[in-house]
């Protein structure tokens, strides 16, 4: 593949980019071709940043956005580019689902939250969510038990 990330860095630099949105860890921009660049403001957002990349690398579910690229120090992370769902009634409909617990008793969602130790709290949130293609998605996957523990409750 090649690399197309030093023209995205030097792009993000002249603000050439949108600005979608934050969290804790990463700021997220628009790359304007169907997929987004999340850069790690800190420690938490490269362990997530790392974890996402790792994720989709692995999985063969279709629930997740998928990363086609990071960077070697996983400050820069490439995802398809999700629409946003404003509301988690979008989810129960397309699950065919009423509440959060019985989101918690699809086995589809039971699998992925098992094998990548996801937090339910985490995929409860309809901003961890999107759409792609008319299905729901998740994008905001790197934030695990484990990434929890090292970097926001390590005292
Ligand atoms: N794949 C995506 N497609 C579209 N928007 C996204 C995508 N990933 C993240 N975003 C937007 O960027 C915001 C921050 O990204 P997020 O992954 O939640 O960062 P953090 O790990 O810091 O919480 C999200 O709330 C969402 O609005
Ligand atoms: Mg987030």
């Amino acid at each position: 593949m090649i690399n197309i990330l030093p023209e995205i860095i030097s792009n993000i630099r002249m603000g050439n980019y949108r600005y979608i949105g934050s969290g804790s860890a990463r700021n997220v921009f628009d790359l304007e071709n169907g997929y987004v660049v999340k850069i790690a403001k800190n420690q938490a957002g490269i362990a997530q940043n790392r974890t996402e990349y790792q994720i989709s690398f692995y999985d063969n579910s279709d629930l997740f956005a998928r990363v086609i690229q990071v960077s070697d120090d996983f400050i820069f992370l490439i995802m398809e580019k999700a629409k946003k769902i404003n509301n988690f009634s979008y989810i129960c409909r397309y699950f065919n689902i009423r509440n959060n617990r019985e989101l918690a008793n699809l086995s589809k969602l039971q699998n992925i939250q098992k094998k990548y130790n996801l937090l339910w709290s985490d995929l409860f949130r309809s901003s961890s969510w999107g759409i792609l293609d008319g299905k729901p998605v998740i994008i905001d996957y790197g934030y695990t038990k484990a990434v929890s523990e090292r970097y926001y409750f390590a005292f």
